[in-house]
């Protein structure tokens, strides 16, 4: 990305672009599964669900019809790596759809496309053209005999929608409201046939662990997260841009070594990691390495590595309201703990700001939270906790908390 020409078929073939697909079209449905399994890839959309799991679980599945959907919806806060991808590389994730249609039999693959992109958009509805033309997507892919398409559908501008059932609602017509699982999409997806849905990033993956092969891809990364991810800065940084990295790497290089700190000049007080959902982390965590299962450990999460820094002007006390706020905002409205628990959560935040019956509040946001963690139908509402409860624990003074008195010798 950066060198090629986005558009250009010669450019994309003359940097090692359809190598992947070429290897797929030789091996088995099995083999490609397998190829993906071992390489270790996890989907990079949030959730980091081994994708070749995933695959497997659809190619298993027999039925006429099966779909591969790619979610390009990016609504998280900070991230733009897929639309860098759509927009800098389509032919890239075009290839990897294709490769993901040949190991799970999937001959239709749909990719929903935030509307706030409409340079993706057109790019990739370009790039869709011109694969067509040269005979990469249609009825019969590069004379193999298989069927594969490939049509773009915009966003309908929510963030639920980018959860993966409500995405599924969305492209089949309806409102974007969560279904409730089981069953897994991977059985009863779109229009209830067997569907694999992955994110952006992680079918654009694919074309090189198949080109170069899965223990390439593996070397790279650490413990159970293999390969690289996309890391994004944004905020107050005083170099925003995408980082392309092993996992492994700490915050404290992504901040200072490519960041170059904050833009204010001013000490960063905090970054949220992982979109509107993810954890406040302070600098006490910044030597962490970072991969899924070491952020876990900490109540935090990697997620799409969207990275947005806050100096120290910061009030956490106003950016765990706006997350119940943004939960309000953007809730789907299936389920009560997530509908409800959002709006009572943002007030029970206010009576704590205005030292309202303050401790008596704090239990309650606590209570609060673990209702929503544990009661609510999706990610959305048991996530949003995530970002009030670490700048409760790591900032209690901007809720009006006193330090903890130093214990007597
Ligand atoms: C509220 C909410 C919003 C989400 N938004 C996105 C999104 O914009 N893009 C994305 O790829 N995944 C998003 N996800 C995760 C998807 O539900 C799903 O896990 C993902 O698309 C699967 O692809 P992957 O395995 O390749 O990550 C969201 C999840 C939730 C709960
Ligand atoms: S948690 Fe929120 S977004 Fe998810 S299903 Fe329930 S109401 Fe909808």
């Amino acid at each position: 990305m950066g060198i090629t020409a986005p558009l250009s078929l010669l450019d994309y073939e003359t940097y090692g672009g359809w190598q992947g697909l070429r290897r797929a079209l030789a091996l088995s449905p099995d083999a490609i599964v397998q190829e993906v399994l071992d390489s270790g890839l996890r989907g990079r959309g949030g959730a980091a669900f081994p994708a070749g799991i995933k695959w497997r679980t659809v190619a298993q599945a027999s039925a006429a019809q099966k779909y591969i959907v790619c979610n390009a919806d990016e609504g998280d806060s900070g991230t733009y790596s897929d639309r860098m991808t759509l927009e800098g590389d389509p032919f890239m994730l075009i290839e990897g759809m294709l490769i993901a249609g040949l190991a799970v039999a999937a001959t239709k693959g749909y990719i929903y496309i935030r509307s706030e992109y409409p340079h993706a958009i057109a790019s990739l509805v370009k790039a869709i053209a011109l694969a067509r033309h040269a005979g990469f997507l249609g009825p019969n892919v590069c004379g193999s005999g298989k069927a594969f398409e490939l049509e773009v559908r915009k966003a309908a501008g929510a963030y639920v929608c980018g959860e993966e059932t409500a995405m599924l609602e969305s492209i089949e017509g309806r409102r974007g409201i969560v279904r409730a699982k089981p069953p897994l999409p991977a059985l009863q997806g779109l229009f209830s046939q067997p569907t694999v849905i992955n994110n952006v990033i992680t079918l654009a993956s694919v074309p090189l662990i198949l080109a170069q092969g899965s223990s390439f891809y593996r070397d790279y990364g650490m413990g159970r997260s293999r390969g690289t991810l996309p890391f994004q800065l944004g905020g107050n940084i005083r170099h925003g841009g995408l980082v392309e990295k092993a996992f492994g790497l700490t915050l404290r290089e992504l901040l200072y070594d490519f960041g170059g700190g904050s833009r204010s000049g001013r000490p960063i007080k905090t970054v949220q990691v992982g979109g509107p959902l993810g954890a406040y982390v302070p600098e006490s965590q910044w030597d962490l390495p970072m991969d899924y299962e070491a952020y876990t450990a900490i109540g935090a999460a990697l997620g799409h590595g969207g990275i947005v820094v806050h100096d120290d002007s910061a009030d956490m006390a106003q950016l765990a309201r706006y997350a119940m706020e943004f939960c309000a905002l953007e809730s789907c409205g299936k389920c009560t703990p997530c509908r409800i628990g959002s709006t009572r959560g943002v007030e029970v935040i206010d009576r704590i700001i205005r030292d309202q019956h303050r401790s008596q509040q704090l239990v309650l946001l606590q209570d609060l939270c673990d209702t929503m963690v544990h009661g609510s139908l999706c990610a959305m509402g048991s996530m949003t906790p995530m970002p009030v409860l670490s700048a409760l624990k790591h900032y209690p003074a901007d809720f009006g908390i006193a330090p903890p008195r130093p214990q007597a010798a």
